[in-house]
């Protein structure tokens, strides 16, 4: 007998590095996807490869999630697109910026709180109703190992990715024994155009023991979603480091992310 079809993924930030990763981890699983991003190109050129890889069926919903309204936009093109109902969803569209946040643009703070927070938020409780209805439904957030510490020079984007983890952490628990469970990924640095968007550009992540590739962050990632875990952070050597934090004076750790940053923002 045929398992049954799998449900529709939709990936949010699919056009390029990670999001790019889980959607063909997804695609190789079976799921129909559900794609966005801003850059209707970069999407179209994704969805391409996604449907020569797998074949599967790949709906681009090109579109800015930082905007007003946009998670009412984006479900109802959902329902309109999607042949089978949303059993996957995966909030992983964000972006960094490195910098002292007085030098920053209000409005950029002001994106990346919509973006990052708010977005992923409203989507979640205005999809979530239909997949407890059905009993089914994986969440997979994006955070990061920044959600484990704050970060000097990198303010706005470390307080969202804490924001992440907290929200994850705390629908996993409160939904648990439902069918829907969430997990939340965090992932240490990894090499894909995040670095060079944020300002990033000094690192040498090719040399770096905490750098894990995209593809491997997806498949850990979307494993750990398939088995219902909490949360799963990609490499041994992030682990630990998250592991460490927890035993850090918190102004002690505080300094060593400033120095770090610091010294960035300076190259930049
Ligand atoms: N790379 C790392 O070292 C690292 C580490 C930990 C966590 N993360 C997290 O992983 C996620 C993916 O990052 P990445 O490294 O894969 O970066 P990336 O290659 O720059 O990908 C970001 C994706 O998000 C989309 N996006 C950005 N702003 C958007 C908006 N307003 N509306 C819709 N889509 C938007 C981008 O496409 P468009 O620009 O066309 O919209 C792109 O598809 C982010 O949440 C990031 O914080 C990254």
């Amino acid at each position: 007998m045929n398992p049954p079809p799998r449900g529709a993924a939709l990936v949010t930030g699919a056009s390029s590095g990670i999001g790019l990763a889980i959607a063909h981890e997804l695609a190789r699983r079976g799921h129909p996807l559900l794609l966005v991003a801003r850059d209707p190109g970069r999407l179209a050129e994704a969805a391409a490869g996604l449907r020569r890889a797998h074949g599967v069926v790949v709906h681009e919903l090109p579109g800015d999630l930082g905007e007003a309204h946009a998670a009412e936009a984006l479900l109802a093109e959902c329902g309109a697109r999607a042949v089978l109902p949303l059993e996957v969803l995966v909030h992983n569209a964000g972006f960094g910026a490195l910098g002292p946040f007085d030098e920053s643009s209000p409005d950029a703070a002001g994106s990346m709180i919509a973006l990052q927070t708010a977005f992923p938020v409203r989507f979640t409780r205005l999809a979530l109703p239909g997949m407890l209805e059905r009993g089914r439904g994986r969440i997979l957030i994006v955070a990061s190992t920044a959600a484990f510490q704050a970060g000097p020079f990198m303010a706005v984007y470390y307080a969202c990715k804490a924001f992440l983890l907290s929200f994850a952490e705390a629908l996993a628990e409160e939904l648990r024994g439902r069918g829907v469970t969430v997990t939340a990924l965090c992932p240490g640095p990894v090499p894909t155009g995040f670095q060079d968007r944020a300002g990033v550009t000094d690192v040498p992540l090719a040399r770096s023991a905490l750098a894990v590739d995209a593809a491997r962050v997806a498949r850990e990632g979307v494993d750990a979603m398939e088995r219902g875990r909490r949360l799963v952070v990609p490499g041994l050597a992030n682990r630990l480091l998250v592991f460490a934090n927890r035993f850090a004076p918190r102004a002690l750790a505080l300094r060593i992310v400033r120095r770090l940053q610091e010294r960035r923002t300076a190259k930049a």
